[in-house]
């Protein structure tokens, strides 16, 4: 007898629609996988077989069943076809009797006792049912808060195979309608701008940052700030709205990494991956083209503290993402696009010894051992910082002497008044970090003296054409935090502060 359920598979960023089909005949007893399985897939087989088992049903011993999994042509992985296998296998040898399959979809790992274990990518596939109007989805009781994220979709939740087979069975218990409500829990002992004496012009820097979601380095002596500063940024960025919380919550759901993301929905992701972090953790890819660091990061900040003690061949890899805002992954059988659009915030000590430059400390580092670790930070990824700010630390009779710092929330309304600006005022969809060649043309040839003051002062900068755009970007959110449709001369003196070059730190060691 064939049976048929249907599934649903990850195809990259998207999920597809997949049927679990079985076949028996008679013959030897046995059990074969076909339709492009991975490994995961082929040892589904042990599991199906004991969680059947253990659950209280046999199979009979003279029948050889086929599973297919269709369309055979799409390569298939992942262990969410064990459930809908289990539950096809019982409805072909009759030992269960559903009355109805059709238009159900169901996901699920079985574990050996029979137990229904989460699986990942359940917000893309709990959209699809939603899309192709399913007239349940079946899935893993750990997975229920994400399939509920998808308004009006009915769900059953089950928790193991036992009880799928008892709620399939009573076609009344078909599923709640999923209603959520994003909760935001206020977390009263999180960082706050305001643990922070003194570096007036770090903190102005990453107010500005965080207004137009520029990139930005701080190189400073060890213990000067550097992480204590980069590690506040999200407490003064803007929450995400709701289509972008749903845009950052699948991505999560594709990595299995819901759990990051509980009772934070409308905060932006702040990841801070160590310098040990492989290509794969950091750019994505791996065994199942899972999304990295980069894209958990998106419309968040990516943190990179001691940025040249991380790989070369990795910070390379991240230019063009950080151009594109998207990240591809090619496999053997179809390329993956994961957003990638983060505001990337870094540290780096001066020398390998971390004091060049420091006012008491002397440098320990021999010239070549200087060369070797300027070579690390690329002039090409360099130049894709929008401002870089060399720290002194705070002098310890001043460290608590100065008063407290304006807090985190106030500065979080500022950097928000901003972004109501650009979209209200001036129309913008797009953070001042990504503005085109022609918007900055625009604010130029609106401003003739911004032209005159540009040609006079950064010759002797000499910076590339990418640096000056970058310029005029940040020059563009210091005119929007001042609430001025126009770019001013001031603004760009001020966005030049924020261009210290790597190479112009004291090379003397
Ligand atoms: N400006 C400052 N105000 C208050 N505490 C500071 C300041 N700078 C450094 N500190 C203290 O020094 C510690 C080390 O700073 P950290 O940010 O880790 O340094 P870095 O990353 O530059 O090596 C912080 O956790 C904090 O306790
Ligand atoms: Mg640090």
């Amino acid at each position: 007898m064939l049976t048929q359920i249907q599934s649903a598979t990850l195809g990259g960023f998207e999920a597809k629609r997949i049927d679990v089909e079985v076949d028996s005949r008679r013959g030897l007893p046995g059990l074969s996988i076909v339709g492009l399985p991975d490994a995961a897939i082929r040892e589904s087989r042990d599991r199906v077989l004991a969680a059947v088992k253990n659950s209280g049903y046999e199979l009979p011993m003279n029948q050889f069943f086929t599973i297919n999994l269709a369309p055979a042509d799409i390569r298939k992985n992942g262990t969410l076809y064990d459930l809908p296998m289990a539950l096809a296998l019982l409805q072909s040898t009759g030992q269960a009797d559903f009355p109805s399959l059709e238009g159900v979809m169901i996901i699920g790992e079985l574990g050996l006792g029979g137990d229904v274990k989460p699986v990942s990518g359940v917000l893309l596939m709990a959209m699809l049912a939603k899309e192709t109007g399913v007239k349940a989805l079946i899935l893993p009781s750990k997975n229920e808060h994400e399939a509920k994220m998808v308004q009006g979709l009915p769900i059953i939740s089950v928790t193991s195979l036992s009880d799928a087979i008892d709620k399939l069975m009573k076609p009344e218990v078909m599923g709640e309608v999923s209603s959520w409500q994003p909760i935001t829990k206020i977390d009263a002992s999180t960082v706050d701008f305001r643990d922070v004496r003194g570096q007036v012009l770090a903190k102005r820097a990453l107010e500005v940052a965080a207004a137009g979601g520029h990139n930005i380095l701080f190189i400073g002596p060890p213990g000067c700030g550097k992480s204590m500063l980069a590690s506040r940024v999200g407490s003064i960025l803007p929450h995400l709205s709701d289509s972008e919380m749903m845009e950052t919550a699948k991505i999560y759901s594709v990595a299995g990494k819901m759990s990051d993301r509980e009772g934070r929905w409308h905060e932006r992701p702040f990841r801070s991956p160590h310098h040990t972090t492989s290509y794969a953790g950091l750019i994505g890819g791996s065994a199942f083209s899972r999304p990295g660091e980069i894209s958990l990061a998106h419309r968040g900040v990516l943190f990179l503290d001691e940025l040249p003690e991380f790989s070369r061949l990795v910070l390379e890899s991240l230019r063009q993402p950080m151009e594109e805002g998207l990240v591809h992954i090619a496999r053997a059988q179809q390329t993956i696009t994961y957003p990638s659009q983060f505001m990337l915030v870094a540290s780096a000590n001066p020398c390998p010894c971390g004091y060049d430059g420091h006012p008491t400390i002397p440098c320990r580092c021999t010239l070549m051992n200087r060369q070797r670790y300027n070579i690390k930070l690329s002039g090409p990824l360099l130049d894709r910082f929008d401002m870089v700010l060399t720290l002194r630390p705070v002098p310890e009779k001043e460290l608590f002497r100065l008063p407290e710092g304006e807090s985190s929330q106030i500065i979080r309304e500022r950097v928000g008044r901003v972004s109501c600006f650009q979209q209200t005022h001036r129309k913008q969809t797009v953070q001042n970090a990504r503005l085109g060649s022609a918007e900055i043309q625009r604010e130029i040839d609106q401003s003739p003296n911004l032209y005159k003051e540009i040609i006079s002062r950064t010759p002797s900068l000499r910076l590339s054409a990418r640096q000056l755009h970058k310029m005029i970007r940040v020059a563009r959110t210091l005119a929007d935090l001042s609430g001025s449709s126009h770019v001013e001369v001031a603004h760009l003196l001020e966005a030049l502060q924020y261009r210290n070059r790597y190479h112009d730190i004291p090379a003397a060691c």
